[in-house]
């Protein structure tokens, strides 16, 4: 039977799901078994082996949902494979204080549940995909707008992620 993969994102703008969507293609390709779903929609992890979490980052924190997502299902993440990953604008420019920074947005999940694989992508910002009020949260931030998101750096993580979850490598 093929392993079941849990692909589960929280996004406001859509980038994160996007990725997430692809994540779950990649799983596929290599055989699992792989569902993508909103955290909102999940209603029980169970019959998962594997559950990789995404996230926006925003105001300097992964989203509430994603947060909870983890602090409520804490106890069954720890018997599976947990993964997770955060896309933020931070990384529009890597340099060692903003690889710090964003590294440091995964620190509240990590402290619920140790992953596996943990990673922080740039992400992207197209204003046309916003609210009056997030425009504003952007201008005033004078963030980077545009696509920075690195295809090959996120399927490299993904492909590390299902090869260290194949049954060879677990027996
Ligand atoms: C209102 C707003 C606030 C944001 N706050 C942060 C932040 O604090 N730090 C950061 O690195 N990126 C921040 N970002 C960038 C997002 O993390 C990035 O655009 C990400 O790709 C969004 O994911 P989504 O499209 O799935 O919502 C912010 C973006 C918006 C629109």
């Amino acid at each position: 039977m093929s392993r079941k993969i849990l692909i589960t994102y929280a996004t406001k703008a859509g980038s994160t799901k996007k990725v997430a969507a692809r994540m779950a293609e990649l799983a596929s390709q290599h055989g699992f078994s792989a569902d993508l779903l909103p955290v909102s929609a999940v209603k029980s992890i169970d019959s998962y082996d594997t559950v990789v979490l995404g996230s926006a980052v925003r105001m300097g924190r992964v989203l509430p949902e994603a947060q909870s997502f983890v602090e409520k299902n804490q106890a069954g993440l720890k018997q599976k494979e947990f993964d997770t990953f955060a896309l933020c604008m931070t990384l529009s420019t890597v340099n060692e204080e903003n690889l710090k920074k964003s590294n440091a947005f995964l620190d509240p999940i990590k402290m619920v549940v140790e992953p596996a694989h943990a990673a922080v992508f740039p992400g992207e910002i197209n204003l046309k995909s916003l609210g009056w009020l997030d425009r504003k949260i952007i201008g005033m931030v004078k963030s980077q707008v545009g696509d920075f998101q690195d295809w090959i750096a996120m399927e490299t993580w993904m492909e590390s992620v299902l090869q260290s979850d194949s049954p060879s490598v677990r027996a």
